[in-house]
């Protein structure tokens, strides 16, 4: 697959790019696999958002003119141009689908065609024509009721059954995406999502291990991926972020919205502390006829907790409502800019009840200082995405036609869909 041209005009198949498509920026890495050492970005560059709201194209003009500006800057930074790139998927639509296929097998060993016959029996079962599969994850396998098998390959049976997890987004979305991306006359090699991509970049060995959740918190959206057994179980995606706080803040102090920026940045905190009493924070004026006023501290925390708080609370009831509960390991790990909100990490230890730590980018060579912060995170996952060993079942952009996936024959069995997956489980 060459993926790339200049460069001595030889190809460079391990070389691969990356675009986060994000509502407030868009950054473009390049990165090759070094032997023995990790991934050195050879290229990154990124730029501000325009027609881009919560992982969708809302205007197509501009959207491809930012994206045209994010790669050319990494693109000069390498030194060669690059023709494809795996994306990233955060739209509100993203959703995960637990499903659970059992299959009889005729010889009497589980071999890799039985795999492969009941993880395509579990992908014609799931198909829903206005959903593309991102992600098919084998989460766990049964051999005639036994649960819990990692690897039923040389084992003795008659039954195999799996549990599948589908992360799916909205086909008209993606559709959108591809064809802005594909404007800039770049070929998609994958779509991955955020929080998946967040959690590759910054989680530790333990993590992965013991279990823990990803929050992605972005300017326009929120992602969450749960990781269990070194595997992603669970996304989920709310589309509120930094820009609500920021709106917020400038109709509750009557001050315009880059203003509100900068006070939330410089001032916001989720948490009151014993020294703002009696502190005022300095609002510009909506017009230029009124003056500079002077707003109470405790008016602009009040604000800013008020909707941090909503934020993970609406995720904390989404992971109950699915039955996550405890399954996701005693850690969250923030990422994404608004991670950076001052009291955020204590005010997700207070409304989840777990350990909260904010999430950097680790593992990549080269990276620039200004892009090593946690709303680098979903760039840095996706370019050490491309370059890991999968356990994934399905590879490559996903189908985007829309069209039902033909039944296809397969000998008995019984089709269970469970969208209560952990609750049956655990
Ligand atoms: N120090 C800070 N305190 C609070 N918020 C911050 C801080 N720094 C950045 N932010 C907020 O982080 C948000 C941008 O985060 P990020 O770059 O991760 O978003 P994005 O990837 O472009 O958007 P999305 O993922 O939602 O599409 C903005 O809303 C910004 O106000
Ligand atoms: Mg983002």
């Amino acid at each position: 697959m060459a993926l790339f041209s200049g460069r001595s005009g030889t190809a460079q198949p391990e070389i691969f790019a990356i675009l986060d498509v994000g509502s407030s920026k868009v950054v473009c890495f390049i990165g090759q696999q070094e032997e023995n050492t990790g991934v050195r970005i050879l290229g990154a560059g990124y730029q501000a958002s325009a027609g881009l709201k919560a992982g969708a194209v809302v205007d197509m003009e501009a959207a491809e003119h930012t994206i045209r500006h994010a790669v050319e800057k990494a693109e000069r930074a390498a030194g060669f141009a690059i023709q494809s790139v795996i994306v990233n998927v955060s739209t509100r639509s993203l959703k995960s689908r637990h499903i659970n296929v059992e299959t009889k097998f005729s010889s009497a060993e589980v071999a890799d065609k039985d795999l492969r016959r009941v993880i395509d029996t579990a992908m014609v079962e799931f198909a829903e024509p206005d959903q593309a599969i991102l992600h098919a994850l084998p989460l766990n396998w049964t051999l005639d009721g036994e649960r819990g098998i990692r690897d039923p390959r040389g084992m003795f049976g008659s039954h195999l059954g799996v549990d599948m997890h589908f992360v799916t987004a909205n086909v008209g979305v993606l559709r959108n995406l591809s064809h802005c991306i594909e404007r800039c006359h770049l070929r998609i090699e994958g779509m991955i999502a955020s929080p998946y991509a967040a959690g590759e970049a910054v989680l530790v060995e333990d993590e992965f291990d013991l279990g823990v959740t990803v929050i992605d918190m972005g300017a326009g959206i929120t992602t969450a991926a749960v990781f269990r057994d070194r595997t992603l179980a669970f996304v989920d995606a709310i589309s509120v972020g930094g820009k609500n706080v920021t709106s917020d803040i400038a109709r509750g102090l009557t001050t315009p919205w880059e203003a509100a920026e900068r006070i939330k940045t410089i001032y916001g905190s989720a948490l009151e502390s014993p020294g703002d009493d009696g502190q005022t924070v300095p609002c510009p004026p909506m017009g230029a006829e009124d003056e500079l006023h002077q707003e109470p501290l405790s008016a602009l925390t009040s604000i800013v907790r008020s909707r941090a708080e909503e934020t993970f609370e609406i995720l904390r009831d989404r992971f109950k409502a699915a039955g996550i509960g405890d399954f996701a390991g005693r850690r969250i790990v923030l990422t994404g800019g608004a991670a950076q909100l001052s009291g955020a990490v204590q005010l997700a230890e207070y409304i989840f009840g777990k350990r909260v730590r904010v999430g950097r980018p680790h593992g990549l060579f080269g990276l620039p200082d200004t892009m090593t912060g946690p709303d680098f995170a979903v760039a840095a996952g996706l370019i050490k995405h491309v370059f890991q060993e999968k356990r994934e079942a399905i590879s490559g952009p996903p189908d985007l036609s829309g069209r039902r996936i033909r039944q296809r024959r397969y000998a008995g069995g019984n089709v269970v869909r469970s969208f209560k997956w952990f609750k049956d489980n655990f």
